[in-house]
């Protein structure tokens, strides 16, 4: 198929694109560079422009006749989305509004869109399923949810086919070391403690040491972004028009940032100090994703472990330490 890929310069796209290129399809990326990275595109076909920019996305979609869309282009912070949500409802809701109007005008009618679990807000159970009822906590979270909303109506109403992939923690990088995360700033914990490990930070701060987990912090499911990748491929070739798919990205197993602290000193032998503070507000104990239904729709399920997610990310934040700008 050929695929427009939003986002594709980004961290989770960059793999995707990749992944999709590798199973035979024929991939363009549109992206405005906002946050991602020109080099993490490699020599894909790239369109550089902005999902609002609605004459050069109807352009990109005729001239590479594309068949169907991959779209994780959004701003992902959820800090930033709570003190300027303005930024995030323009970009993430107004900017996929006009992507899925472009869609239809183009008479394009699958799309795989990057949800989250952060549409769950604080989970009443885990693990997680898809019917478990979704109360973001954030402006970043709300913003997903209601591009699931419309996703439903427009599949409804136009026989749109999407599917709707609610990641829990995007972590590690490419096997072949080429492509890697590199936010900045970058706020998830691994590359985090691998900076530390670099010696591009002190200390990373561990929020919260009395949850009522086993070891008292934070439990999360580290999901390895080819794994990501490979879910969405898998999606992509599932889908038939009107057809609609909600489904957990996770591996099923939560890892405590204590256990991540610890497999990410093992890792690097650099011994990472961190500093305990109180709890962040809006942290629940534990996000733990049930993907049964993944395996069920897709016959999907992840394949690589949080040490491997670690060690992944370290081979590229050794070879890159400062990510793309090296
Ligand atoms: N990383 C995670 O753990 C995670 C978890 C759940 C969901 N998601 C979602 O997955 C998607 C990808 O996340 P990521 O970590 O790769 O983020 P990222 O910031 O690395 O990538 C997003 C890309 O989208 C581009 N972009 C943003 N707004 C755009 C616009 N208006 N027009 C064109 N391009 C635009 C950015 O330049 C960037 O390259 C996002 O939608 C995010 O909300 C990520």
């Amino acid at each position: 198929m050929r695929v427009l890929v939003t986002g594709g310069a980004g961290y989770v796209g960059s793999h995707a694109a990749k992944q999709l290129t590798k199973s035979g399809h024929q991939v363009v990326i549109l992206d405005n560079l906002a946050e991602g990275h020109r080099p993490a595109a490699g020599s894909t076909p790239f369109v550089s422009a902005s999902l609002l920019d609605r004459e050069r996305v109807v352009a990109a979609m005729s001239e590479h006749k594309i068949e169907a869309v991959m779209h994780f282009a959004a701003f992902a912070y959820v800090g930033v989305s709570v003190k300027d949500p303005a930024i995030y409802y323009q970009n993430n809701i107004v900017g996929s509004l006009a992507l899925l109007d472009a869609m239809r005008g183009a008479g394009i009618d699958r799309i795989v869109f990057s949800s989250s679990c952060a549409t769950y807000g604080i989970p009443e159970r885990v693990p997680i399923t898809e019917d478990h009822p979704q109360h973001p906590i954030s402006p970043y979270g709300f913003t997903k949810l209601v591009i699931e909303h419309a996703l439903a109506d427009y599949s409804h109403a136009y026989g749109m086919g999407y599917a709707a992939l609610r990641y829990f923690n995007a972590s590690g990088a490419a096997a072949d070391g080429t492509i890697g995360e590199d936010h900045d700033p970058e706020t998830h914990l691994i590359p985090l403690l691998l900076q530390v490990a670099l010696g591009q930070r002190e200390s990373v701060d561990v929020f919260g040491t009395d949850y009522p987990t086993p070891d008292g912090t934070c439990i999360r499911d580290y999901i390895h972004v080819d794994d990501l990748a490979t879910a969405h491929v898998a999606a992509l070739e599932k889908l038939k028009p009107g057809m609609a798919l909600k489904l957990n990205l996770g591996t099923g197993h939560g890892a405590s940032v204590e256990e991540v602290v610890t497999l990410c000193r093992e890792v690097t032998g650099h011994a990472i100090p961190v500093r305990k503070t109180a709890r962040r507000e809006g942290d629940p104990p534990a996000l733990v994703a049930d993907p049964s239904a993944a395996k069920r729709e897709l016959g999907w399920q992840a394949r690589y472990s949080i040490r491997e997610i670690v060690e992944s990310a370290w081979k590229w934040h050794k070879a890159h330490p400062k990510g793309y700008n090296d």
